[in-house]
């Protein structure tokens, strides 16, 4: 059985890394890694193959940044002739972003069987380019793995046979499980004793010039209490330039470049508090038992909300200046491991397919 996996930005990588480690030991099973080249910065990519220890991708196609339009068209155009030379048993796409969906589409129209990793998250706000993303991959899918229950459930209701739903829990914390002693051998020394880790990279929050100010401002203000470490993704460092902000006011506010998945991850087990509009640092912060306030109104990972460390502040800036000080002042709110977030996950998408590709029953 011949497998292919499409990766292309950033949270790709830490997802597909563990898959690609459990289907290794399978005889009947050879694979390769397609690249889309949707993210393309040393810090965006490479650096996370070599943390991640995974081999460099098969085939890059390169098409980099565009419109949301331009990139998807991009992508399956230059992705259809490597599926039509490969010709693979298998596709398997992760997550959300443009390079899921993209690859997806090849595939549906090629008549070649598809597995969606992280199937069935819904944020229920198609104002979001994942959630098209989402919904879409989802009814192209013939293996749809889920992280949670809730995937299951939103599936059914979109009329998603049962019988290609596996619940599988997190590969992304099946990463997190591997990296963790590696990554608290990577904290750096001079790390301040408390402080408050950030990420912003949405459309919602970094576009508007106005909200970023705004958001801006209050994290600014954070940072008279307590230090306030901001890791910025290259989308937000462009609006945060052109507001001409980037070196003035924002005292309190430390500014550094896009970090490395260890160094990052390092941090997120030392942080008081992560503010975040990430999908998957509201996962890892759950994990870790970290508290994490999202600026968002929606998440398409309840489970962090009911079970989980994560509250949403939605658009409310008093709400997010009064949860950090609940936070500081030792009221953070406790929460639990969601169940198969245990580092197994990819066994389990592994067993799935070998199963198939060898006839047998699948579990799931
Ligand atoms: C994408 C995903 C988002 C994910 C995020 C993680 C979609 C629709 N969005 O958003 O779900 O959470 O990745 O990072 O797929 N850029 C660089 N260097 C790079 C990559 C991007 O400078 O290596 C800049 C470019 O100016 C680009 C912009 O960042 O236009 C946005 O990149 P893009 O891949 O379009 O979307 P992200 O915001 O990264």
């Amino acid at each position: 059985m011949n497998i292919c996996h499409v990766v292309g930005a950033r949270p790709n990588f830490m997802k597909a890394a563990p898959v690609l480690r459990a289907l290794r030991p399978y005889a009947a099973v050879e694979q390769f890694v397609v690249h889309t080249g949707q993210h393309y910065d040393f810090n965006m990519s490479d650096v996370f193959f070599q943390q991640l220890e995974m081999p460099p991708p098969d085939v890059n196609l390169q098409v980099g940044s565009g419109s949301h339009a331009q990139q998807t068209a991009e992508i399956m155009s230059r992705f259809e002739p490597v599926v039509l030379e490969h010709r693979p048993d298998l596709v398997l796409v992760y997550g959300d972003v443009n390079s899921t969906v993209a690859a997806a589409l090849v595939c549906a129209k090629l008549g070649i069987a598809l597995g969606h990793v992280e199937a069935g998250l819904r944020a229920f706000d198609r104002t979001m380019p994942e959630e098209i993303n989402r919904l879409l991959t989802d009814q192209m899918a013939d293996l749809l793995f889920t992280p949670s229950e809730d995937g299951n459930a939103n599936l059914a209701r979109e009329g998603v046979s049962r019988e290609k739903i596996h619940l599988v829990g997190n590969v992304m914390i099946d990463t997190l499980v591997r990296m963790l002693p590696a990554a608290r051998q990577a904290i750096a020394a001079d790390l301040p004793e408390r402080f408050v880790l950030v990420t912003l990279h949405r459309p919602s929050n970094v576009d508007d010039p106005k909200w970023l100010g705004d958001l801006l401002e209050a994290l600014a203000a954070i940072g008279q209490q307590i230090p306030v470490l901001f890791p910025v993704h290259p989308r937000t460092r462009q609006q945060i330039e052109s507001r001409g902000k980037l070196h003035a006011n924002l005292p309190g506010i430390r500014l550094l470049e896009p970090l490395p998945y260890l160094e990052f991850l390092g941090l997120q087990t030392r942080a008081a508090v992560v503010v975040t509009d990430s999908g998957g640092i509201q996962e890892e912060t759950t994990f870790l038992g970290v508290p994490c306030l999202t600026v968002r109104e929606n998440t398409e990972r309840p489970i962090t909300v009911t079970t989980g460390t994560n509250l949403l502040v939605g658009r409310d800036l008093q709400k997010l200046r009064a949860e950090v000080g609940r936070v500081l002042s030792g009221n953070a709110k406790h929460g639990c491991v969601p169940p198969l977030w245990d580092g197994h996950a990819a066994g389990r998408i592994a067993a799935v397919i070998a199963g198939k590709a060898t006839g047998a029953t699948s579990r799931g």
